[in-house]
């Protein structure tokens, strides 16, 4: 497979970029091999997002969406971060300041070492009672019933994933935080997401808008590809350790008088 070389223009850019920001979405998880939502052989294309992720759905047939959720949560408790999980943790090193904003609800960023990223979405390994809020253990979770439903042993109420489902607003002040960042991003990577659902999709557009450099890496071009300055084709798992690579080769070898600045 031919190596990837990247533009040294985008080089330079990063090597200046005083605050990175990234947006990942369902196609930085894919090589982990947890589904999509989108792709032919995404979650949308085998179940019905109204029967099964928002509010009604769940109060109508607790089992049923619990059993769902237990499902996915087993999956993405049973794989392991990939090579760009990785490289978003070597990244975050490089640059002074660096922003992780995820719609992924797989925590596969937390287990792959980023610290305090932005889940836009939630994370589907946590879970909460509709009627006190207490969060669920660890020891709730597998000692959760599969054929009754699941309910709050403090309350009684029934426990949900701590996910946002439709018609649910974002955590507010996980968005504000990814908000700010974006505009006030010197680069922007947008990554595996189809940049459909908003207003996460807002965030690349808003980071451009306020000047940043946007670059989105995906295996096809996404719905806002014609608004970002660079598109990248290609897998997430080959594209971003590679860009990690040639940021430290880029920065090994730059003059020190690089760092002067020109009159
Ligand atoms: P989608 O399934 O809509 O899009 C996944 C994107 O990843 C597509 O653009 C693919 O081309 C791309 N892709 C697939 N494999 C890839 C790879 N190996 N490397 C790079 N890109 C790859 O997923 P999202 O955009 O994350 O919301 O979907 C956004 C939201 O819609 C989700 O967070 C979820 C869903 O409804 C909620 O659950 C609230």
């Amino acid at each position: 497979m031919n190596p990837i070389v990247f533009d040294d223009s985008l080089l330079t850019r990063l090597a200046a970029a005083r605050r990175v920001v990234v947006l990942t979405g369902a196609g930085i998880s894919a090589e982990s091999r947890v589904a999509t939502f989108r792709d032919p052989d995404g979650l949308w294309a085998r179940f019905r997002p109204e029967e099964l992720a928002n509010v009604d759905a769940f109060l109508a047939n607790p089992v049923m969406v619990q059993a769902w959720y237990r499902h996915r949560r087993d999956i993405v408790t049973g794989v392991q971060p990939n090579a760009a999980h990785h490289a978003l943790v070597d990244l975050a090193r490089l640059v002074p300041s660096f922003t992780l904003v995820t719609q992924n609800v797989d925590d596969l960023h937390r287990r792959a070492g980023s610290d305090d990223v932005l889940e836009l979405h939630g994370n589907i390994t946590r879970s909460t009672c509709i009627a006190c809020g207490e969060s669920a253990s660890p020891e709730d979770v597998s000692a959760s019933p599969q054929d009754d439903p699941w309910i709050c042993a403090s309350c009684g109420g029934l426990v949900r994933p701590d996910v946002v489902w439709f018609g649910e607003a974002l955590p507010e002040d996980v968005f504000a935080d990814a908000w700010t960042a974006a505009e006030n991003a010197d680069v922007f990577l947008s990554v595996g997401t189809s940049a459909v659902v908003y207003p996460a999709a807002d965030l690349p557009l808003v980071a451009g808008s306020a000047g940043a450099l946007t670059i989105e890496i995906n295996v096809e071009r996404s719905a806002i590809a014609d608004h970002m300055d660079v598109v990248i084709l290609g897998q997430a798992g080959r594209v971003l350790p590679a860009l990690v690579t040639a940021m430290r080769t880029h920065a090994a070898h730059r003059s020190p008088l690089d760092a002067i600045p020109h009159v």
